[in-house]
């Protein structure tokens, strides 16, 4: 039930490729006054391109405000995009725009994407069982009988290490670890191909976090779960993401595979951020760049760079011409004019080349 025909360039997404997005941008109206007079734009994602290779996790960094959830919330289209392309390959490895497909067009897709989100507080309904819960989006999609959602509920409460017996209690039951468990298990409940994970781990106490981490990896191996992990957090977008993205008021400003791009920065924006990593060796020091200013606003955003008035390194050029996003190395994209001359401090704990 496809209403668009894609044209041969899409169709020309890498076979490994899960989701690929082109030039994808939100930008919300800000209205102000009794009659919502537009007086304002505000660029929350501005022309982003990247790509989701099946099986892997792709971390989405950078600091809060630059866009990474209005990304996460394009691709589900829980936000319509302004422009650009969602392309995702379906199973029988042809390519859909999801950016132009009518609502009813997209639900095999709502099955297909599903996301895990920050608050595993306020994301679970206080007055449903974990059964309801998890047993909700079988429901929706799907023509099951009573027994066999149970049955399914059970199987998915013990992949997410959770007791079958629990599945008649309520979410205050559990602490926040449990609950983040039963956030996982309805998003696994469709058997998505492409799992959205906002903030996952940010809001648990650090104990609990690795034991989260290991379980998205583990379900990862034994269902070849393809992972948007979006997170301020570098050290915990390290441990997780194959390739890192790295976003600046709106815009992708360093692409690369994780080990190199922590190894060897090519932005002085990711430069900034990985300093500010803990080092996991408590005697090593390492000197953190603080940067001056504040994030840029996104409702009006510096001309030429926008990283420009917070950058050491900018010169002349950085204020007047916008840097493009371009490989500078190969498999390695950001969007610095000075890229090449620049030999930018990374966190050297990975033996990358
Ligand atoms: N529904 C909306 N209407 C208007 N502006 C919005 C809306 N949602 C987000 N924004 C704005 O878009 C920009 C990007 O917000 P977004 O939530 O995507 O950032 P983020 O990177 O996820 O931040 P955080 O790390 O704090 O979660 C911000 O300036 C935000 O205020
Ligand atoms: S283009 Fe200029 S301002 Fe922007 S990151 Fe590079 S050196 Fe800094
Ligand atoms: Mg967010």
């Amino acid at each position: 039930m496809i209403t668009r025909e894609l044209n041969t360039e899409q169709a020309k997404v890498d076979s490994g490729v899960l989701l690929e997005t082109r030039g994808l941008t939100k930008h919300f109206a800000v209205r102000r006054g009794m009659f919502g007079r537009t007086v304002g734009t505000i660029k929350a994602v501005d022309g982003v391109s990247l790509r989701v290779p099946s099986g892997t996790t792709v971390g989405l960094v950078g600091e809060s405000g630059c866009g990474k959830s209005t990304l996460g919330r394009c691709i589900l289209r829980a936000h319509e995009p302004t422009s650009g392309e969602i392309l995702f390959r379906r199973e029988d490895g042809s390519v859909s725009d999801l950016a132009r497909l009518s609502e009813k067009a997209l639900k095999p897709y709502r099955r297909q994407i599903r996301m895990i989100f920050q608050d595993p507080y306020s994301s679970l309904n206080p007055r449903m069982t974990l059964l309801q819960i998890v047993g909700e989006p079988l429901k929706v999609n799907r023509s099951l009988s009573a027994g066999q959602i149970e049955e399914t509920v059970a199987q998915l409460l013990t992949r997410v290490g959770l007791r079958p017996e629990y599945m008649r209690r309520y979410p205050n039951a559990f602490s926040g670890g449990e609950r983040q468990r039963v956030g996982i298990a309805r998003a696994l409940a469709l058997e998505p191909r492409l799992v959205v994970a906002d903030e996952a781990v940010s809001a648990l106490d650090v104990s609990v976090r690795a034991q989260i981490l290991n379980l998205l990896k583990d379900l990862q191996q034994e269902s070849a779960l393809t992972y948007l992990f979006i997170s301020h957090d570098l050290g915990v977008v390290e441990y997780m993401a194959d390739e890192v993205v790295v976003m600046y008021v709106g815009k992708a400003v360093e692409v690369g595979a994780t080990e190199e791009l922590y190894h060897r920065p090519l932005h002085p924006y990711t430069e900034a951020l990985l300093s500010a990593v803990p080092d996991p060796d408590p005697t090593a020091r390492r000197e953190q760049i603080v940067l001056g200013g504040e994030v840029a606003d996104p409702s009006n955003v510096p001309t030429g760079c926008p990283f420009h008035p917070r950058c050491f390194y900018a010169k002349d050029r950085c204020k007047a011409e916008v840097p493009a996003l371009r490989e500078v190395l190969p498999g390695r994209q950001a969007a610095c004019h000075f890229a090449e001359e620049l030999s930018l401090r990374g966190i050297a704990r990975t033996p990358a080349g």
